[in-house]
Protein backbone atom coordinates (compact mmCIF):
# COMPACT_ATOMS: atom_id res chain seq x y z
CA UNK A 1 0.00 0.00 0.00
CA UNK A 2 1.44 3.03 -0.65
CA UNK A 3 1.16 5.86 1.33
CA UNK A 4 0.64 9.98 0.57
CA UNK A 5 4.00 11.52 2.11
CA UNK A 6 5.06 15.10 2.59
CA UNK A 7 7.79 14.86 4.90
CA UNK A 8 7.83 18.58 5.47
CA UNK A 9 5.29 20.97 7.08
CA UNK A 10 5.60 23.77 4.90
CA UNK A 11 2.57 26.92 4.14
CA UNK A 12 1.29 26.02 0.28
CA UNK A 13 1.87 22.27 0.91
CA UNK A 14 -1.31 20.87 2.21
CA UNK A 15 -3.32 18.10 0.41
CA UNK A 16 -6.87 17.44 -0.10
CA UNK A 17 -9.24 20.14 1.10
CA UNK A 18 -7.11 21.88 2.83
CA UNK A 19 -5.13 23.08 -0.30
CA UNK A 20 -5.24 26.07 -1.54
CA UNK A 21 -7.80 27.45 2.01
CA UNK A 22 -6.93 30.99 2.78
CA UNK A 23 -4.55 31.43 5.18
CA UNK A 24 -6.29 33.40 7.90
CA UNK A 25 -5.27 33.48 11.22
CA UNK A 26 -1.42 32.20 11.95
CA UNK A 27 -2.59 31.24 15.64
CA UNK A 28 -3.29 35.05 16.73
CA UNK A 29 -5.64 35.99 19.46
CA UNK A 30 -8.43 37.19 17.60
CA UNK A 31 -10.96 34.25 17.63
CA UNK A 32 -11.98 32.74 14.71
CA UNK A 33 -12.08 35.97 12.63
CA UNK A 34 -10.55 35.15 8.83
CA UNK A 35 -10.79 31.63 9.41
CA UNK A 36 -13.65 30.92 6.91
CA UNK A 37 -13.00 27.12 6.86
CA UNK A 38 -13.57 27.01 10.93
CA UNK A 39 -17.41 26.47 11.11
CA UNK A 40 -16.99 23.83 7.95
CA UNK A 41 -14.84 22.06 9.35
CA UNK A 42 -16.44 22.46 13.09
CA UNK A 43 -19.99 21.09 11.52
CA UNK A 44 -17.58 18.03 10.57
CA UNK A 45 -16.51 17.47 13.79
CA UNK A 46 -19.93 17.61 14.98
CA UNK A 47 -21.58 14.83 12.60
CA UNK A 48 -18.47 12.47 13.17
CA UNK A 49 -19.30 12.94 16.68
CA UNK A 50 -23.13 12.19 16.31
CA UNK A 51 -22.23 9.31 14.45
CA UNK A 52 -19.84 7.51 16.48
CA UNK A 53 -21.80 4.08 16.68
CA UNK A 54 -20.94 3.61 13.01
CA UNK A 55 -16.92 4.06 13.63
CA UNK A 56 -14.60 1.39 13.83
CA UNK A 57 -11.14 2.35 14.88
CA UNK A 58 -7.80 0.38 15.80
CA UNK A 59 -4.62 2.15 16.49
CA UNK A 60 -0.95 0.57 17.23
CA UNK A 61 1.65 2.57 18.94
CA UNK A 62 5.12 2.87 17.41
CA UNK A 63 8.30 4.18 18.66
CA UNK A 64 8.39 7.16 16.69
CA UNK A 65 4.26 7.81 16.93
CA UNK A 66 0.91 5.72 15.44
CA UNK A 67 -0.76 3.68 13.40
CA UNK A 68 -4.50 4.23 13.15
CA UNK A 69 -6.79 3.08 10.99
CA UNK A 70 -10.28 4.67 11.08
CA UNK A 71 -13.27 3.57 8.89
CA UNK A 72 -17.09 3.02 8.81
CA UNK A 73 -20.00 0.96 6.84
CA UNK A 74 -21.99 3.92 6.47
CA UNK A 75 -19.92 5.66 3.11
CA UNK A 76 -20.77 9.44 3.78
CA UNK A 77 -19.15 9.07 7.42
CA UNK A 78 -16.45 7.36 5.84
CA UNK A 79 -16.29 10.63 3.51
CA UNK A 80 -16.25 13.01 6.50
CA UNK A 81 -13.20 10.91 8.34
CA UNK A 82 -11.51 11.05 5.06
CA UNK A 83 -12.29 14.95 4.69
CA UNK A 84 -11.62 15.29 8.72
CA UNK A 85 -8.22 14.11 8.27
CA UNK A 86 -7.12 15.85 5.23
CA UNK A 87 -8.39 19.16 6.08
CA UNK A 88 -6.49 18.76 9.71
CA UNK A 89 -3.88 18.47 7.88
CA UNK A 90 -3.91 21.27 5.69
CA UNK A 91 -4.84 23.11 9.21
CA UNK A 92 -1.72 22.08 10.82
CA UNK A 93 -0.08 22.79 7.32
CA UNK A 94 -1.01 26.12 7.64
CA UNK A 95 -0.76 26.93 11.32
CA UNK A 96 -4.33 27.51 11.69
CA UNK A 97 -4.99 26.16 14.99
CA UNK A 98 -8.15 24.44 16.03
CA UNK A 99 -9.32 23.91 19.61
CA UNK A 100 -6.92 25.85 20.86
CA UNK A 101 -7.99 25.89 24.67
CA UNK A 102 -7.33 22.44 24.91
CA UNK A 103 -3.55 22.01 25.84
CA UNK A 104 -2.97 18.79 23.74
CA UNK A 105 -4.52 20.48 19.91
CA UNK A 106 -3.04 23.15 20.99
CA UNK A 107 0.73 21.45 21.46
CA UNK A 108 -0.44 19.44 18.15
CA UNK A 109 -0.37 22.86 15.63
CA UNK A 110 3.06 24.21 18.19
CA UNK A 111 4.92 21.44 17.14
CA UNK A 112 3.08 21.19 13.99
CA UNK A 113 6.84 21.43 11.98
CA UNK A 114 8.25 18.40 14.27
CA UNK A 115 5.28 15.97 12.62
CA UNK A 116 5.48 14.00 10.26
CA UNK A 117 1.55 12.76 8.80
CA UNK A 118 0.98 10.53 6.16
CA UNK A 119 -2.63 9.04 5.14
CA UNK A 120 -3.88 6.79 2.55
CA UNK A 121 -7.88 6.48 2.42
CA UNK A 122 -9.49 3.01 2.38
CA UNK A 123 -12.72 2.01 0.89
CA UNK A 124 -14.11 2.34 4.36
CA UNK A 125 -12.06 5.63 5.51
CA UNK A 126 -8.83 6.27 6.28
CA UNK A 127 -4.70 5.18 7.49
CA UNK A 128 -2.91 7.24 9.22
CA UNK A 129 0.88 6.72 10.09
CA UNK A 130 2.19 10.24 12.26
CA UNK A 131 5.55 9.96 13.66
CA UNK A 132 7.95 12.27 14.97
CA UNK A 133 11.66 12.19 15.81
CA UNK A 134 11.13 14.51 18.96
CA UNK A 135 10.42 12.05 22.29
CA UNK A 136 8.56 14.75 23.02
CA UNK A 137 6.31 15.17 20.22
CA UNK A 138 5.85 11.32 19.97
CA UNK A 139 4.29 11.26 23.40
CA UNK A 140 1.88 14.00 22.25
CA UNK A 141 1.21 11.65 19.37
CA UNK A 142 -0.03 8.82 21.36
CA UNK A 143 -1.97 11.00 23.33
CA UNK A 144 -3.47 12.48 20.39
CA UNK A 145 -4.13 8.77 18.76
CA UNK A 146 -5.57 8.17 22.71
CA UNK A 147 -7.84 11.41 22.11
CA UNK A 148 -9.19 10.45 18.61
CA UNK A 149 -10.37 6.89 20.35
CA UNK A 150 -11.41 8.11 23.42
CA UNK A 151 -13.45 10.81 21.18
CA UNK A 152 -15.08 7.70 18.96
CA UNK A 153 -15.60 5.54 22.32
CA UNK A 154 -17.24 8.40 23.77
CA UNK A 155 -19.56 10.16 21.60
CA UNK A 156 -21.05 14.09 21.60
CA UNK A 157 -20.28 13.90 25.68
CA UNK A 158 -16.49 13.62 24.65
CA UNK A 159 -16.42 17.13 22.74
CA UNK A 160 -15.92 19.19 26.53
CA UNK A 161 -13.07 16.87 27.63
CA UNK A 162 -10.19 18.55 27.76
CA UNK A 163 -6.52 16.34 27.43
CA UNK A 164 -3.86 17.56 29.81
CA UNK A 165 -0.07 17.34 28.45
CA UNK A 166 3.18 16.51 30.22
CA UNK A 167 5.76 19.62 30.91
CA UNK A 168 7.80 20.28 27.98
CA UNK A 169 11.01 19.48 27.91
CA UNK A 170 13.52 22.26 29.37
CA UNK A 171 14.77 23.40 26.17
CA UNK A 172 10.87 24.29 24.58
CA UNK A 173 10.02 25.43 27.76
CA UNK A 174 10.25 29.83 28.03
CA UNK A 175 13.25 30.99 28.86
CA UNK A 176 14.10 31.19 32.59
CA UNK A 177 15.49 34.79 34.15
CA UNK A 178 19.67 34.08 34.48
CA UNK A 179 20.18 34.20 38.29
CA UNK A 180 21.99 37.32 39.59
CA UNK A 181 26.06 37.21 39.41
CA UNK A 182 27.62 36.90 42.90
CA UNK A 183 30.14 38.42 44.10
C1 LIG B 1 -12.98 17.99 19.30
C2 LIG B 1 -13.01 18.03 18.02
C3 LIG B 1 -11.87 17.61 17.13
C4 LIG B 1 -10.79 18.34 16.75
C5 LIG B 1 -10.47 19.78 17.13
C6 LIG B 1 -9.98 17.50 15.91
C7 LIG B 1 -8.79 17.90 15.33
C8 LIG B 1 -7.91 17.06 14.72
C9 LIG B 1 -6.60 17.42 14.30
C10 LIG B 1 -5.95 18.79 14.48
C11 LIG B 1 -6.05 16.35 13.72
C12 LIG B 1 -4.69 16.30 13.04
C13 LIG B 1 -3.66 16.11 14.06
C14 LIG B 1 -3.24 14.73 14.18
O1 LIG B 1 -3.71 13.89 13.42
O2 LIG B 1 -2.37 14.46 15.05
C15 LIG B 1 -7.02 15.26 13.79
C16 LIG B 1 -6.82 13.98 13.35
C17 LIG B 1 -7.78 13.01 13.36
N1 LIG B 1 -9.06 13.11 13.83
FE1 LIG B 1 -9.85 14.71 14.72
N2 LIG B 1 -10.58 16.28 15.76
C18 LIG B 1 -11.73 16.29 16.50
C19 LIG B 1 -12.65 15.26 16.61
C20 LIG B 1 -12.57 14.08 15.94
C21 LIG B 1 -13.61 13.06 15.94
C22 LIG B 1 -14.95 13.18 16.67
C23 LIG B 1 -13.15 12.03 15.19
C24 LIG B 1 -13.80 10.74 14.83
C25 LIG B 1 -14.84 10.26 15.45
C26 LIG B 1 -11.82 12.40 14.71
C27 LIG B 1 -11.01 11.63 13.93
C28 LIG B 1 -9.70 11.92 13.61
C29 LIG B 1 -8.78 10.98 12.97
C30 LIG B 1 -9.09 9.56 12.52
C31 LIG B 1 -7.58 11.66 12.83
C32 LIG B 1 -6.25 11.11 12.23
C33 LIG B 1 -5.28 10.80 13.35
C34 LIG B 1 -5.65 9.57 14.13
O3 LIG B 1 -6.04 8.55 13.55
O4 LIG B 1 -5.54 9.60 15.38
N3 LIG B 1 -11.52 13.65 15.18
N4 LIG B 1 -8.14 15.73 14.38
Amino acid sequence: MRFIQQPEHRPGMGMGPGQGRGQGMMGGGMGHMGDKDHMVDMDTIHALFDNVKSINRTVRKRPDGFESITESNDPKVAAMLQGHVMAMKGRMDKGMWIRRGDPLFRALFEYADKITIEFKTTPKGIRVIEMSKDPYVIKLLHLHSEAVTGFVKDGPRGMAKMHPIPPPPRETAPPQPKPKARR
